[in-house]
């Protein structure tokens, strides 16, 4: 059944246009400097997520795993994470949880050993049966640096078969997040994280997964057919645009993941300009992977960089942190 599910996710992904409203980015300007005072070539991209050292701040977002296709996937992703040194996430391990047979369609430390690895489990699943004993089972299945949950309610909202008890989550997550060896991220998938639930949660970092890219009400709807297109219609740009969500959670002084529509590397670099650590991509990559395989993404990802480069020249920072700031709402 989830399997079945997944693979709809990913065909739907693929062939419909699945991205909501505007994650805001054209609404900012990186401030521009005509004599940037840097040597281009000298410009340094690294920096570092939860004490781990990236080549670039972009981490490849959650997409796949619990198949064969979604198997693949990842394990082309993650080559490419090693290769580029980015972080990476694989998709929910619920499926892995209900049949071990799937464990190894999200095992990918054999292809990338050093990459900054994150698991990936629903936060409602603690409201359904599971607790710290699966968040540890899910960490150590992949060896991962870090566990992603994730809090998609208008997802379950939409599915009939959602799961729609998000009552005391917030404690459930503190829980977790004072008693796993590793660092809990909460992650959003599309409609964003605001600062009053932001500032209850005692976790190290936050992905907000805003307004302006992937919709998964509209994938729902998709996948679920016409009546529940029509309900998915009514919320595929409902939360909070990606850029706000930066500006906002930037106040909780914990390290951002920018993710929602980031769509290219000056969106990167604005994210980070906001005040996000990192950016990440999810749905483009997909798209790239199915038309043009792994060579595909590593080519596409050379470009997404090649534009960071440019953005952090124009704006004359030859380091990640100096562009820290650079950005001016328009009009
Ligand atoms: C096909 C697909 C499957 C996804 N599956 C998951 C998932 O299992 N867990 C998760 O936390 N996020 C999942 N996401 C959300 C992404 O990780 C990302 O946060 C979101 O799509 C926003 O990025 P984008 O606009 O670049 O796609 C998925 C996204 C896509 C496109």
């Amino acid at each position: 059944m989830i399997k079945k599910r997944k693979i709809d996710h990913l065909r739907i992904c693929i062939e419909k246009d699945v991205e909501s409203g505007d994650a805001g980015f054209g609404g900012y300007r990186l401030l521009y400097r005509e004599l940037p005072e840097v040597d281009f070539d000298e410009i340094d991209t690294s920096t570092s997520f939860l004490g781990k050292k990236l080549s670039y701040p972009f981490i490849i977002e959650a997409m796949t795993g619990g198949s064969s296709e979604g198997g693949e996937i990842n394990k082309s992703m993650a080559e490419i994470a090693q290769k580029h040194g980015l972080a990476f996430g694989v998709g929910s391990q619920r499926a892995a949880l209900e049949d071990s047979s799937l464990e190894e369609t999200f095992q990918v430390r054999d292809v990338a050993p050093n990459i900054y690895l994150i698991a990936n489990m629903g936060a409602v699943q603690l409201n359904h049966g599971y607790g710290l004993k699966e968040c540890r089972k899910v960490v150590k299945m992949i060896d991962a640096d870090a566990l992603a949950l994730h809090v998609n309610p208008l997802q379950e909202a939409i599915q009939p078969e959602g799961d729609r008890n998000f009552k005391d989550l917030i404690e459930k997550i503190n829980k977790i997040a004072s008693k796993l060896d590793k660092p809990v991220i909460v992650k959003s998938v599309g409609s964003g994280l605001t600062l009053p639930v932001a500032e209850k949660l005692k976790v190290s970092a936050f992905d907000v997964g805003g307004v302006g890219g992937t919709s998964w009400s509209i994938i729902e709807g998709c996948r679920l057919g016409e009546k529940a297109l029509e309900v998915s219609e009514s919320f595929k740009s409902f939360g909070v645009p990606t850029t706000e969500c930066i500006v906002n959670l930037s106040k909780t002084g914990r390290p951002l993941i920018a993710s929602g529509g980031v769509r290219n590397g000056v969106d990167v670099a604005k994210s980070l300009a906001l005040g996000a650590k990192v950016a990440g991509m999810a749905l483009p990559l997909l798209r790239v992977y199915h038309r043009e395989g792994g060579d595909g993404v590593l080519e596409y990802l050379d470009r997404i960089f090649m534009e960071l480069r440019i953005s952090m020249f124009l704006t004359g920072s030859s380091t990640i942190k100096e562009l820290d700031g650079k950005i001016e709402l328009l009009g």
